[in-house]
This record gives C-alpha cells, sequence and structure tokens, in this order.
C-alpha cells in the first residue's frame, strides 16, 4: 500500500500558550488548545494528521524546524511577532522545504505598520489572515490540495 504524506505540523509562536489570555476582540478568546480541537477536527476530515509545537523561545521554534523534516510533510506557521522580524526562523522554514502556508488570526495587514512585514514572504504558498480560526481550515485544505490527500 503507497504510503500517505498526510503530517502537518502546526507551530505556534511565542504567547500562543496564553492565547485566551490576549484580547478577544484581535485573536478571538479561544485557547491553544481549544483552537487545537478545532484545528484537528478539520484535518481529520480532510485525511490530515496534525501535529502540534508551542514555545516562547525563538531557537526552539527553529529547532523544532529541523526536526520537521522528519515529522511532517508540509507545515502551517503562526509564528506570532517572531514573523515579523525573525529571518532565523524564516531561514529555518526554507531549510524544511515543505510546503507550507502562513496563518494569522488577526488581520495583520489592517493593525500597526510593523505587522505588514513577514519574514515568510516568499517562502510560502499562502498568507491566511484576519479569518480567526477559520483561517487554519483554509490553510489545512490549502495544504491538502498541494499533498493530493482526499482527492
Ligand atoms: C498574530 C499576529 C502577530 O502580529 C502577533 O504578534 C501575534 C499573533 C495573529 O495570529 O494574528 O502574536 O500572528
Amino acid at each position: 500500500m503507497p504510503s500517505v504524506a498526510n503530517r502537518v505540523a502546526v507551530l505556534h509562536g511565542v504567547n500562543f500558550d496564553v492565547l485566551e489570555r490576549r484580547p478577544a476582540e484581535i485573536y478571538g478568546g479561544l485557547s491553544m488548545s481549544q483552537l487545537e480541537a478545532k484545528i484537528s477536527g478539520w484535518a481529520h476530515e480532510l485525511k490530515l494528521e496534525p501535529i502540534y509545537f508551542q514555545t516562547n523561545a525563538e531557537g526552539e521554534f527553529c529547532e523544532y524546524l529541523h526536526r520537521s523534516v522528519d515529522l511532517a510533510d508540509a507545515v502551517i506557521v503562526n509564528a506570532g511577532a517572531w514573523t515579523h522580524y525573525s529571518r532565523a526562523i524564516a531561514d529555518a522554514l526554507q531549510m524544511t522545504g515543505l510546503p507550507a502556508v502562513e496563518v494569522h488570526l488577526s488581520d495583520v495587514e489592517a493593525r500597526d505598520d510593523w505587522r505588514t512585514l513577514s519574514v515568510f514572504d516568499g517562502l510560502v504558498l499562502a498568507k491566511i489572515s484576519g479569518k480567526g480560526a477559520d483561517g487554519y481550515r483554509e490553510a489545512l485544505e490549502r495544504l491538502a490540495g498541494e499533498l493530493g490527500v482526499g482527492s
């Protein structure tokens, strides 16, 4: 039986461990585990296998990306504030060579100027922002298409 490439690493960056304490009008009020429960539901509908990682340490985020090559077939990345300045994380994502989608809960284009810059520009298949948790569903759909899963 052919093996299926359907593992999606969902990486949450800095401050996502306390997501429920961040402004609900911006981030939706869910906790990270509630968000992950939604993502898992959508992923399984799409025949994808999600795996999750969160850290508040930039180096650990890079190290997880290094390991992702062996753990996953695709990546969803929401690096939080690191999105806007961490070239180290961008380099680590590029090194994976894996198809990746960038997600933001909030509409980063409509907030502070500094949030409009993304270090992942040019490295990801798509950048989805301002759709709340539903942005992750869209990212999973995009990656399922890319991996040829469920088709
Ligand atoms: C975020 C947007 C970032 O600008 C912010 O620093 C975050 C969360 C989002 O999901 O909307 O931590 O990535």
